[in-house]
This record gives C-alpha cells, sequence and structure tokens, in this order.
C-alpha cells in the first residue's frame, strides 16, 4: 500500500475511534465526586461491589477492550477531565491576563495541597511534568560524587533513570554498577541482594531505588533498603512513578532524602504533572536546574526550570487529589490489591505460567506480570499480546528489562471489576494451553 494511504486509512481509523469515544463518554452515565458515598471501611472493604460500582461510574471508559494497560497512565475520572476543560478554556479566554497575575499564586497553592497530601512540608516540593523530569534532575543534580565513586541499580528500574545513571560516567567520572534482582523475588531475596551488592561495591556513594516495578509490579521494601545504604554513607534516590496512588503511604516512611513522582498515574491528574521531592536538609546536594537564577539557592524550585508549562494540567491537580483523598490512599489500595489477587489466583495454576511477583503482604499492588515458561523474548511475548488484545479483546502489555526474560503486564485499575477479569482468567486458559478455545 503507498505510504499516503496507509496514513490516511490509519487517520480514518483513529478518527472513527474518537467518534465512538465521545459518544462513549456522552452516554457514560458518569457520577458526579459529590455524590460518591464514603468508602466502606474494614475486611469486605475492598469487594464492596455497590460502592466499586459508584467508583467505576467515576469513569467514562471505552466498551471496545478491556483496558489492562493502566500502568502507562492513569484514566481521569470524569469530575477532574471536566475540571481539566474548565481550566483549560479559563487559560484560553483569559490568556497572559490570567498567566501574569494569578498563575504564581495558584500555583503555589497546587503545591501546598500536594506537600500535604504526600506528607512534606512545602519547602520540600517542586512541580514538575513528571517523575521523568524530576528524576533526571535528581540524578543529574546530585553534586556528591566524586570521580571514582560509585553508582548503583538494578534491572528492574526503569529505562530512562538508568541512561541517567549511566550518564554520571562521563558527568560525574563515577563508576555504574547494573546488578539483577532475583526472580522469583521475594522480601528477603531482594534485601539480601541488594545487601550483596552494596558489599561488593564499596565505593557506591549513591543508589536508585524503584518503589513500584514498572517491569514486574515488585514493591521494593524501599525503607529498608535506603536504612541499609545510608549507614554505609550512601545516599538513594528513589523512583516513585508507580507508587503514591496505588500504594498508600506518606514521603517520610520511604526513608530516602530524594524522591522522584508524578500524579497522572495513580491520582488521576491530567497528564504532564508530576513533583519532586528533596527533604529540606538535603537541598544542598542537589544542583539548581540549569543554573537557575528565577528562585534562590534555598528555594527548592530553584532545582526545576521548566519553562512554560500547561497551566490547565497543574490547576487540575487539587480536583484529583481530592478525589484520592475522597476514596482514600487505603481503600485504593485494599482495592487494587483485590483485583490482582482475583485474576492471580486463579490463573497461577495454569499451564506454564509464571507470576513473577510474589503473593507477599507488601510485596505487590494493582500491577503484576507474568510469561509463559522458556518464553523470555519479545516475538514470544508480543504475540501473546496481541492474541489476547485481538482475539479476547483484553489489553495488556510487554515489558523487556527483566534479566530472567520478557514478560507481560496485567494492570488494573479502580474501573476494573471481576467480570473484566473474568474474561482476562478465560482468556489466559486459553492462550497457555489450559483449556482449548
Ligand atoms: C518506574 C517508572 N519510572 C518513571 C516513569 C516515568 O514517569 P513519567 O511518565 O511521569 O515521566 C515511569 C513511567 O511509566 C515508570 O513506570
Amino acid at each position: 500500500m503507498h505510504l499516503t494511504e496507509t496514513i490516511s486509512s490509519d487517520r480514518r481509523a483513529i478518527l472513527r475511534g474518537f467518534a465512538a469515544a465521545a459518544v462513549t463518554s456522552l452516554a457514560a452515565p458518569a457520577m458526579a465526586a459529590e455524590t460518591l458515598p464514603a468508602a466502606p471501611t474494614g475486611a469486605g472493604g475492598a469487594t464492596d461491589k455497590a460502592y466499586w460500582a459508584d467508583v467505576k461510574r467515576l469513569y467514562a471508559v471505552t466498551p471496545d477492550v478491556v483496558n489492562l494497560e493502566n500502568g502507562y497512565w492513569g484514566i481521569m475520572t470524569e469530575p477532574v477531565r471536566r475540571e481539566f476543560i474548565r481550566q483549560s478554556d479559563m487559560i484560553n479566554y483569559q490568556n497572559t491576563y490570567y498567566a501574569r497575575q494569578r498563575a504564581g499564586a495558584d500555583f503555589e497553592a497546587v503545591r501546598t495541597r500536594v506537600a500535604e497530601a504526600v506528607g512534606a512540608a512545602v519547602e520540600e516540593i517542586a512541580l514538575t511534568r513528571g517523575a521523568t523530569e524530576a528524576l533526571q534532575l535528581l540524578i543529574g543534580g546530585y553534586n556528591r560524587l566524586k570521580p571514582g565513586d560509585g553508582v548503583l541499580y538494578a534491572d528492574l528500574d526503569y529505562d530512562s533513570m538508568q541512561y541517567a545513571m549511566n550518564a554520571l560516567r562521563a558527568r560525574r567520572g563515577v563508576d555504574v554498577v547494573k546488578f539483577d534482582v532475583p526472580e522469583p523475588a521475594t522480601r528477603q531475596a531482594v534485601l539480601d541482594a541488594y545487601a550483596r551488592a552494596i558489599e561488593a561495591n564499596p565505593k557506591t556513594r549513591l543508589l536508585l531505588l524503584t518503589h513500584v516495578s514498572h517491569r514486574t509490579g515488585f514493591v521494593m521494601p524501599v525503607a529498608e533498603l535506603a536504612r541499609m545504604a545510608k549507614a554505609k554513607g550512601i545516599d538513594t534516590i528513589v523512583d516513585a512513578a508507580h507508587s503514591w496512588g496505588q500504594i498508600d503511604f506518606k514521603v517520610s516512611e520511604l526513608e530516602a532524602d530524594f524522591v522522584g513522582f508524578n500524579l497522572h498515574k495513580w491520582i488521576g491528574a491530567p497528564l504532564g504533572v508530576g513533583f519532586l521531592y528533596i527533604r529540606k536538609d538535603r537541598l544542598a546536594a542537589i544542583d539548581r536546574d540549569m543554573g537557575d537564577e528565577d528562585f534562590a539557592e534555598a528555594d527548592i524550585r530553584s532545582r526545576v526550570h521548566t519553562g512554560t508549562v500547561n497551566f490547565a494540567t497543574v490547576l487540575t491537580v487539587p480536583t484529583a487529589v481530592a478525589l484520592h483523598q475522597q476514596i482514600g490512599a487505603a481503600a485504593k489500595q485494599a482495592r487494587l490489591r483485590y483485583l490482582r489477587d482475583y485474576w492471580v489466583s486463579r490463573a497461577r495454576g495454569f499451564k506454564d505460567i509464571e507470576i513473577l511477583t510474589p503473593d507477599e503482604a507488601g510485596s505487590y499492588g494493582a500491577i503484576t506480570s507474568f510469561r509463559l515458561a522458556g518464553k523470555t523474548g519479545k516475538a514470544d511475548n508480543e504475540a501473546i499480546v496481541v492474541k489476547l488484545r485481538d482475539s479476547h479483546k483484553v489489553m495488556t502489555v510487554r515489558r523487556a528489562g527483566v534479566a530472567k526474560g520478557q514478560c507481560i503486564r496485567v494492570t488494573p485499575a479502580l474501573f476494573t471489576d471481576e467480570a473484566d477479569l473474568d474474561r482476562l482468567v478465560e482468556a489466559l486458559a486459553v492462550v497457555t494451553g489450559t483449556k482449548t478455545g
């Protein structure tokens, strides 16, 4: 087919998709956040069908596929989406008249709101466009390294953070060491592996940790590891891109001085917003962003110089945070773990299936990956993802970079229900050859 034909037929398909999505979103009986009842507490809370059906009604989601690829980013609820549109309209209407007079104070209110919610002082938070920007500024800006020092990270860490750590070789003259997290991972095996890696690399001065792995969903025992590192004079930078909102915690519980977050995954803000955290007494260890002169040396905002941002995105953050708090971090965590357990407990016995995240309390949240024994390459895993999507209408994603081989990630969201997971389990039964389809 001629290239322009491909493009125009792709565009037609995309436009058809948009039209369908618009119809879906108009037809969806979206609920207002104000009418959402209080989250049920106690043992049965995560399985309370009526409550979680109400939460599901906050979302307008395509019925074309069961979307279990919610690790990429989090769909906005309708109340958040409406606020985002309202703010976008306001910005377009008021333009610089708003931006020059009021945006500064409004952004400060957002920063304060985020700091309160994550349990930090406002002086410890600076807004970014996401976790990548936050973590690149922390890794690149960390100024305590001397030539000959070492820095350490593992296979499960995010690719662009691995690149940023590798770049320290040229930038700071350090030795960069990468090691493999054991598989199957267990809390103790992981603690032992980091202890061995630190022991084997006594010049290490900086450690990168990923709180929730985007590859397997494993939840690292970050506080224990950061403490272990600190005892050896090693600073830790934590990648919390996937954790806050999926896992219930306050930033101080990580016991790390430097943490990068986004707000567009599990907090459900519009795409393109996050923040970095630097513990108050550690600000001097991170350089100003490209020599920023807008803010004082003692002001954390000098550590991020983004340029013009999407005002509407930032202004929508309080609405997303409010809904996160209304449902409650503990209730979200319990529900997401229940959804993960629902499919894992049914699929664990399937022929040749390897579940990469242990059923160990505290070691998983929503995300869990699997592979079929011996199928460690790209083609095999991609073929399964395509089959799940095209034959069974279940959306997952292939993940590379795990030392023992590629895998498939399954990520439910708050709008996922048991029927969606039954569809996944049925599909897995066929795909694994446990059942003929
Ligand atoms: C572990 C991890 N770190 C960092 C990022 C980057 O996050 P952001 O999209 O906020 O830049 C992601 C995104 O998927 C991630 O999974």
